[in-house]
């Protein structure tokens, strides 16, 4: 039984700050038309054999996850490209703290190409070191900073993870945010009143897995807003909180609604609803199962024939586990949510234009973590690398 609902809509439309980067693609780029692009880019890889390995994200295009060497969610991808000291260069088809990531957990000799610079991440780019360093002030004037951990998601800047190493933090992904937090609470064990975690820049994935997986309260959790003086807190609501979550989110899960989950469940009998933990957390409360992409996939994969789902995350993702699932209804989970933007950036031209020039040479769009930078977001990241097991929330 194959029942795909998937809305058509144009590719790239929705928020694109990677764009705001202004960067042009030096050199010659094919054109999308060119009916030979396919076997260009499996020319340049076979040329480049062992030479080059290609990470694609689950929300990369079927176009550019046709030539990965391994897909998977942004956890995995970390440990693929830490775990490939061979390869000289690693081609990250995702976004930018990604390709950033990748590069401060492979060798310096080897490189790490990102085939367009403006595939950025708009939630990435809700916190700026300035900004953290802002609220930290705060803290510390509070007179609560000594008890409070910090914790950025993967989906942050170099230096927000500089920042998190430096202070005594970590990093997670939305595989093990779970696992991240016990650790971070562990930290504090003589904070008076248990300790505290500062969270960026999802607030979604914050409060998510604070509240449904570590059993605290809604009361428990603030939100710092940078845009307001002193984030918008008071001092006593900065003591008082054990979550101080930042006010950041993902332009295409935040899309998500709650009044469609309740929709869909009236018109599809028996529908599951799956969704990404960036989703609100009024579609937390309303799914019935939630997680990262890599356990989007796993669920989907061991789900009987027949079953019905309806799934809140990126839309290439969506669209290739229907097309892989014909014996399953799978349904996209609201009407008017896009592709992200920026992941979509990575096209078969960029894609062939990095490896072209590989092949010829040249190294394009390299992406360089300063040593210093380097140096503690790798204490943070290793942090996390060297968390227990558990990785995946259910
Ligand atoms: P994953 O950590 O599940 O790969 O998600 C990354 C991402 O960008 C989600 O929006
Ligand atoms: Fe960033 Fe959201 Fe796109 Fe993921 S889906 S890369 S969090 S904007």
């Amino acid at each position: 039984m194959t029942t795909v609902d998937l809305p058509l809509l144009p590719l790239g439309r929705g928020v694109d700050l990677g764009s705001e980067r202004g960067v042009e693609c030096p050199g010659d780029l094919p054109a999308a038309s060119d009916p030979d692009l396919v076997a260009r880019a499996r020319a340049a890889k076979d040329a480049l054999g062992s030479r080059v390995f290609v990470l694609g994200h689950h929300y990369q295009r079927d176009e550019v996850i046709e030539f990965a060497d391994v897909t998977g969610d942004s956890f995995k991808l970390a440990r693929e490209a830490a775990d490939r000291p061979e390869a000289e260069f690693i081609v990250f088809c995702g976004v930018h703290f990604m390709a950033e990531s990748a590069d401060i957990l492979t060798a310096p000799e080897q490189k790490v190409i990102l085939p367009d610079l403006a595939a950025g991440c708009s939630m990435a780019d809700m916190a700026r070191l300035r900004q953290v360093e802002d609220a930290w002030q705060a803290l510390e004037e509070a007179g609560v900073a000594q008890d409070v951990v910090p914790v950025t998601y993967m989906n942050s800047s170099a230096d927000i993870k500089a920042f998190c190493g430096r202070n005594g933090g970590a990093v997670c992904t939305s595989s093990n945010a779970e696992t991240a937090l016990e650790w971070a609470f562990a930290q504090k064990p003589d904070a008076v009143g248990g300790g505290k975690v500062l969270f960026f820049p999802d607030q979604h994935l914050g409060r998510n897995t604070a509240v449904l997986k570590m059993g605290l309260s809604l009361d428990d959790c603030v939100v710092w807003d940078p845009h307001r003086p002193h984030g918008g807190l008071t001092v006593e609501q900065l003591r008082g909180a054990r979550m101080i979550l930042w006010k950041g989110h993902c332009s295409v899960h935040g899309r998500f609604s709650a009044e469609v989950v309740d929709e869909l469940r009236a018109t599809i009998p028996g529908v599951q609803i799956l969704v990404h933990p960036e989703c609100t957390h009024e579609v937390v409360l309303k799914a019935d199962l939630v997680g990262s992409t890599e356990f989007i996939i796993q669920t989907i994969e061991a789900a009987p024939a027949g079953s019905s789902w309806a799934i809140g995350t990126e839309l290439n993702l969506v669209k290739r586990l229907a097309a892989a699932h014909p014996d399953k209804q799978i349904t996209f989970l609201d009407k008017s949510v896009c592709y992200c933007s920026t992941m979509n950036r990575i096209d078969l031209p960029h894609f062939v234009w990095a490896m072209e020039s590989l092949v010829n040479g040249t190294v394009v769009n390299q992406i360089e973590v300063d040593a210093e930078t380097e140096k503690w977001a790798k204490v943070a990241l290793d942090r996390m690398l060297a968390l227990p097991g558990k990785t995946h929330r259910d």
